[in-house]
């Protein structure tokens, strides 16, 4: 089965989020299930530097008139891992004027939407739809598989093209929809009349993330919970209508952990490795990271983190607002993340505060990120909604054990921990519900409680740490999504 997979991110070469996580870890972890996985992605400078042994598949303009050349080489993989060097097939839309610029893939350097963002992701999708339609005679996508907005045209343009090749498409995050002004819409090269309710309009604006929803055969999403939570307006962004009339195709598929480049055994980031077996280990983690951050290097400290973009989706101010009883009870707190100002800011007073107490990092870092989750012991995850979320899942995998909102993926990777589940060796972390300041100041209490309790919090790590978050399971049912569209039940 041959696939093509569009993201605007791939996990090592460019990442601003878990999007690139997944698109970086599906292609390997579809290969032993027969799945050739290629990747097309957008070229900005990242992709085209971590692109091997370049050629020059073909070269055409977009329906615009921009000049594009499609380029075929060879994905750089994850330094470290046993694939390391293997490098899968995979194709990049070189335009210097779409994709060579300053700033990030998706902002300019003073963090406004680039204003062509239309047009650089639209190009993507169009190539994506071209090379279903054998552009490349060497090789031909039995089906295309889109993530997120940024591919979110890309069965919009097959089916403008009349093409058979089927299309699923897969919401990683409903929040961000691609919205563009009407005008934006004439030249990329779609019918007039689809601009309409029955279409990719969304109130009078142009919709990449509804059209996406609307034109694929297949939807999926990354959880269960989340597949379910989107149908309601609470969490629908004002598609969970369209998502209602969907939902015989939508389906939930958790993501995995992609275990070249998270786990604790052979993380090359950790001063010492660690597993299951040797959580000892870990104190030296904790004392190397405690003194790298300027925190008191005290073990008997519970260290308190944060791996996060700093937005209003990850329900930080909870955090924040928690802080300082945080601190007062006897525990620290080190948060990395970068994002919204407004944040930002108030981590950076928070942490001139209580020095010795808590520390900000205003970065993105991998590294670090890696150090803290074996390092850290709880990973604070209090998000108002939650599509999968993966820092949970690596503090799951590191022993850093979670602190997490009862919603979306958060729900449907950790168990909370009471009595049952501990008699039972069932949890795996403590999970409050409702978005409110005293639920989660109970919550940094319950765990408190339990960092007091060593050998339940030693069951606790280890029940996350064997728990199978692997992407074998996820892979498998991808595939049988893909079957199923190829037997023409589409
Ligand atoms: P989202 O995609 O909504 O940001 P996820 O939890 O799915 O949330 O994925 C976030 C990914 O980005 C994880 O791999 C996490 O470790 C990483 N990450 C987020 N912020 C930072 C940061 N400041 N430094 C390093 N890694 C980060
Ligand atoms: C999105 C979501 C996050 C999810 C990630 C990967 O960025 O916000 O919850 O884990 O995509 O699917």
């Amino acid at each position: 089965m041959q696939i093509l997979q569009v993201s605007a991110e791939y996990f090592p070469l460019l990442k601003t989020g878990g999007l690139a996580d997944v698109a970086g870890a599906l292609p390997q972890a579809l290969l032993p299930l027969g799945c050739e996985v290629r990747p097309l992605l957008p070229g900005f400078a990242a992709m085209l530097d971590g692109l091997d042994e370049p050629v020059e598949v073909g070269r055409c303009l977009t329906p615009w008139g921009q000049p594009l050349r499609l380029l075929r080489g060879r994905l750089r993989e994850p330094a470290g891992g046993p694939q390391a060097g293997a490098g899968i097939p995979a194709y990049v839309v070189d335009s210097a004027e779409l994709y060579l610029r300053p700033g990030g893939p998706y902002e300019t350097p003073d963090r406004q939407p680039h204003a062509d963002n239309h047009r650089r992701f639209a190009a993507l999708c169009w190539v994506a739809a071209r090379l279903a339609e054998g552009f490349d005679p060497s090789w031909r996508p039995d089906l295309v598989h889109g993530h997120d907005w940024h591919a979110g045209l890309v069965p919009a343009y097959l089916a403008a093209a009349g093409s058979r090749v089927p299309c699923l498409f897969t919401v990683h995050n409903l929040a961000y929809q691609g919205l563009f002004p009407h005008a934006d819409y004439a030249g990329l090269g779609l019918p007039a009349h689809w601009f309409q309710l029955e279409g990719l309009e969304f109130y009078g604006q142009l919709s990449f993330m509804k059209a996406g929803l609307y034109y694929a055969d297949r939807l999926s999403t990354v959880s269960p919970s989340y597949a379910r939570e989107i149908q309601s307006p609470e969490f629908g962004c004002g598609l969970d209508g369209l998502l209602r009339q969907r939902q015989a195709v939508l389906s939930g598929i958790l993501n995995g952990i992609d275990d070249r480049v998270w786990n604790p055994l052979h993380d090359p980031h950790l001063p010492v490795n660690y597993g299951s077996d040797s959580l000892e280990l870990r104190a030296g983690n904790k004392a190397a990271l405690q003194a790298e951050l300027g925190l008191e290097v005290r073990p008997e400290l519970a260290l308190f983190t944060v791996v996060s973009r700093l937005t209003e989706q990850k329900g930080l101010p909870l955090v924040l607002a928690g802080c300082d009883a945080l601190v007062r009870q006897g525990a620290q707190l080190l948060v990395l993340g970068s994002g919204d100002r407004a944040l930002e800011a108030a981590f950076a007073a928070k942490a001139a505060q209580h020095p010795g107490r808590v520390a900000v990092r205003l970065a993105y870092d991998e590294a670090l990120s890696h150090r803290i989750f074996g390092g850290g012991d709880v990973t604070l995850v209090p998000s108002r909604f939650e599509p999968c979320g993966l820092t949970q899942i690596y503090g799951l995998a590191y022993g850093c054990l979670p602190l997490v909102r009862r919603v979306g993926g958060l729900a449907d990777t950790v168990t909370d921990a009471d009595l049952i589940t501990l008699d039972e060796g069932r949890a795996s972390g403590v999970v409050f519900d409702r978005m409110e300041q005293g639920d989660f100041d109970q919550a940094v209490r319950r765990m408190l409680a339990l960092y007091r309790r060593p050998a339940d919090w030693r069951q606790v790590q280890q029940t996350g740490m064997r728990q199978p978050l692997h992407w074998g399971d996820a892979a498998a049912r991808y595939q049988a999504l893909y079957r199923a569209m190829l037997v023409g039940d589409r």
